[in-house]
């Protein structure tokens, strides 16, 4: 049985980001957004959707510029924290003992603290209704070179501790289960087992292994006998 809810948005898991704006050292803000996503690659574009009463509403608006910081384990408090307090009452990187680092293609600042850092400039401001939606052009990205294998150039983002909010809740990310279009990919094929002794040979040809082998795998050792 299925039950109907009102109309509503529980489109989850999500990440909670801390996205940073102002323009001077004196005004840096952080403040925790959910609503966030990606909607373009090529430009490379994401939104953020802010209510107007927020403080850093009037910053976003003001400079058109703001740092999407990915959060992590490590962030945790930090990310709730700032979720729930104003930058008009307080220096939430003070407060919570995280380093403002200056950004290379705008005003706002990076928190040192996290990972990955997108800075964007504001393209459009759509008004929705409870939310205004921050429509922006990504024009940097930068990570923390520790996670970049020094041998392969790889950036492990699986090994940062990446946060995510569900339904509520703060997650951690689980086991991972595939990668991009594992679902589709063909399966390497089986090693021919050992040549087993003759004596073992009838019991090696009734292995269903052999059943479960894509059909590019080769046959079956025991097969290719007969
Ligand atoms: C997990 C979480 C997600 C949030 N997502 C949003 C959001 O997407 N948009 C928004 O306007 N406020 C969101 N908030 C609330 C703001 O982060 C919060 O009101 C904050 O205190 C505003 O800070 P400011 O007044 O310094 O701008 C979220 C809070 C939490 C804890």
């Amino acid at each position: 049985m299925r039950e109907e809810f009102k109309p509503g948005t529980l489109i989850y898991p999500l990440p909670a980001v801390l996205v940073t704006c102002g323009s001077s050292p004196e005004e840096w803000n952080m403040l925790t957004i959910a609503w966030t996503g990606t909607v373009c690659t090529d430009p490379p574009m994401c939104y953020i959707s802010v209510r107007k009463e927020r403080h850093s509403h009037a910053l976003i608006s003001r400079t058109g510029e703001f740092v999407i910081n990915l959060t992590t384990e490590r962030l945790a408090r930090a990310t709730d924290w700032c979720g729930v307090r104003s930058g008009r009452d307080y220096d939430k990187f003070r407060e919570m003992g995280l380093t403002p680092l200056a950004a290379k293609h705008v005003s706002a600042p990076l928190i040192a603290e996290s990972p990955v850092a997108i800075e964007c400039r504001v393209k459009q401001c759509i008004e929705l209704g409870s939310h205004d939606m921050f429509l922006a052009e990504v024009v940097g990205v930068e990570v923390d070179a520790d996670y970049i294998d020094s041998e392969t150039g790889k950036f492990h983002l699986d090994k940062t501790g990446l946060l995510a909010y569900s339904h509520g809740a703060y997650y951690r990310l689980g086991e991972q289960l595939g990668t991009f279009g594992w679902s589709v990919r063909k399966r390497p094929a089986a090693k021919p087992a050992a040549q087993p002794a003759v004596k073992s040979a009838a019991k090696t040809s009734a292995k269903p292994t052999a059943k479960r082998a894509p059909k590019s795998a080769p046959k079956p050792v025991a097969k290719r006998r007969k």
